[in-house]
């Protein structure tokens, strides 16, 4: 404080007194611009017009720091300085030249002009920082991912993504990607670059980042087939499965609330075995499945099995073609309960095959199978179907027997709606009458032709025939059926 109000008064002082020869003039500084790291470069410092028999001490700072010396000559007679400097980081910035009269306390300091000196430092050491944490990701989540050098400056970045340029989302050396999607999965790498005087490039690459994007799992499906072991005791095999979702995937079952299990697979679906009791309601079923994003839900099913029971109904309707001929001719086989039904059809107590050459089979489980029968050459023969549990064949139930042949398909009569209602008084009548005398023929005769008017009509009192077949069909079909059989168990026992 002193000291510097000492200067400012005589400094004053010699103004007043003698300005030329207390005054020194600036210094100049000269120098590179740019340079390299490390490298040796050499900055100079002259007085243009030094003062005679004084002692002059140059000093270089950079400008913002006047308390770290980065080099110091004394001239003596007008010597120019020279400071060869060995470059680091901290010359970068606005250098400057201090001259001062190192005996002459008349004398002000003087500064030269700033020389902006750029320091460029070798880019190395780039690595990818996942700054969203994580490196699986699903599909919808966002991605930002920083490249840190260690050292370098100033550093360009750009982005690959498995060896292609990313474009969007970069910024300095920041990548931000709003919504992934798999696309945007891949190995990612950072490239730093730098250059010094436009011919030496320097680059670091990062290590590659490999980002995956998972597909968040569906919601999955529930199903379950009955088995029966060797014990006779049942289980539910139910299935969970989601049809897309990148595994590994837990799947859980649950009971209402209660979970029943649950298991972690790397591909395809979950069974899951569950002791079933039948003809009981086991409560309600739901697969959940999650592969870590959220957990996706199945529908609720309930866990009944019943099993199946008689009578066996089979009944029939028909297509007519022109001139009221017969063409087609479906037989409809349904059980009266059975959630698991497996129906199989007879001709001449032989199984079809789903297919053959007059005919095929349609299985509408649980409810019906349909045996669409086209009118031809062969189909003539007794027809019946049977129905079993699907997992369990040792209870089966027979239907009817129906006798079908070309002719009386041929004989086919126009249909007699009019009539039908005419004679609609005398038709119930007679039902009255052959149900009386139906039930007294099944207890009487194991008969294997029946007429088919009285078949029917004892069909039609047992209710298991609309009167609409009855009426139209009453010619086409006669019924082959052995009355014992008929809507009857033959239940044999399993070993
Ligand atoms: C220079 O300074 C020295 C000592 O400070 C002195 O002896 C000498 O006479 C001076 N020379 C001139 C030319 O002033
Ligand atoms: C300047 O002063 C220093 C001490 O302050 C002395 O060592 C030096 O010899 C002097 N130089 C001249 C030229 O007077
Ligand atoms: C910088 O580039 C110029 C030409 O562009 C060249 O003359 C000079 O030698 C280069 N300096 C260095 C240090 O490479
Ligand atoms: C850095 O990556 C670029 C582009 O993939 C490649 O051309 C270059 O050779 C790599 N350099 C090093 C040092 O790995
Ligand atoms: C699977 O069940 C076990 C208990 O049986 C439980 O500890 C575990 O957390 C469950 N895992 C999942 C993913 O629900
Ligand atoms: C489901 O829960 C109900 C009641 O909690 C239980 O009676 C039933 O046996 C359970 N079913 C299964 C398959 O665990
Ligand atoms: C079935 O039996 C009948 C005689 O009852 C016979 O006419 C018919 O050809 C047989 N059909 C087949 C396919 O065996
Ligand atoms: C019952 O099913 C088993 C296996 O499904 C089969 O081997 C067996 O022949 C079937 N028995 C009858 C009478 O259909």
């Amino acid at each position: 404080m002193f000291a510097s109000l000492f200067g400012v008064f005589f400094g004053l002082s010699c103004v007043c007194k003698d300005s030329s020869q207390s005054t020194l003039g600036p210094p100049l500084l000269f120098g590179p611009s740019v340079v390299l790291m490390g490298e040796v470069a050499e900055f100079t410092c002259e007085l243009p017009t030094h003062p005679k028999n004084e002692s002059i001490l140059l000093q270089l700072y950079r400008e913002d720091d006047r308390n770290k010396l980065l080099g110091e000559y004394t001239s003596l007679d007008g010597e120019v300085a020279v400071f060869p400097t060995v470059i680091q980081p901290h010359h970068k910035g606005n250098l400057e030249c201090v001259a001062k009269a190192q005996n002459n306390s008349n004398m002000q300091p003087t500064v030269s002009k700033v020389l902006h000196l750029k320091v460029v430092e070798p880019v190395t050491g780039a690595e990818i920082d996942v700054v969203s944490g994580r490196s699986e990701l699903f599909e919808g989540d966002s991605l930002e991912v920083r490249c840190i050098v260690s050292a370098g400056d100033p550093v360009s970045f750009k982005w690959l993504r498995n060896g292609g340029h990313i474009h969007h989302g970069a910024l300095g050396n920041h990548l931000m990607i709003d919504r992934m999607t798999s696309e945007d999965g891949g190995s990612y790498m950072c490239v730093a670059t730098n250059h010094f005087n436009e011919t030496q490039v320097y680059t670091s690459n990062s290590s590659e980042v490999v980002i995956t994007v998972k597909d968040v799992v569906s919601n999955p499906d529930i199903s379950f087939t009955v088995v029966k072991d060797d014990s006779h005791n049942y289980f539910a095999m139910v299935t969970c499965q989601s049809s897309s979702g990148t595994p590994p995937v837990t799947f859980s079952l649950y009971n209402g609330t209660q979970l029943v299990a649950n298991t972690t697979v790397e591909e395809g679906n979950a069974i899951f075995k569950v002791t079933l009791v039948l003809d009981t309601h086991m409560g309600w079923l739901q697969c959940q499945a999650d592969n870590g994003y959220r957990v996706a839900y199945s529908p609720w099913i309930p866990l009944e099995v019943v099993s199946v029971g008689g009578p066996v109904r089979l009944h029939y309707d028909h297509d007519v073609g022109e001139n009221y001929a017969v063409i087609g001719l479906r037989f409809y086989c349904q059980a009266t309960k059975g959630s698991h039904p497996r129906y199989q059809w007879f001709l001449n107590k032989t199984r079809l095959h789903d297919r053959g050459i007059f005919y095929y089979i349609v299985h509408q489980p649980p409810e019906r199978s349909i045996l669409q029968l086209s009118v031809g050459k062969s189909i003539a023969g007794t027809y019946n179907c049977e129905v079993s549990d699907s997992f369990d064949n040792s209870t089966t139930i027979t239907s009817r027997r129906w006798y079908l042949d070309r002719e009386a398909v041929n004989r086919l009569p126009v249909p007699v709606v009019a009539a039908v209602f005419g004679c609609f008084t005398v038709l119930v009548l007679l039902v009255f009458i052959w149900c009386g005398l139906g039930v007294l023929l099944r207890r009487r005769t194991y008969v294997e032709e029946t007429p088919l008017e009285m078949e029917a009509m004892v069909a039609a009192c047992e209710g298991e025939m609309d009167w609409s077949d009855f009426s139209e069909d009453e010619e086409v079909v006669k019924a082959a059926r052995a009355a014992e059989l008929d809507q009857t168990s033959a239940a044999s026992v399993e070993d």
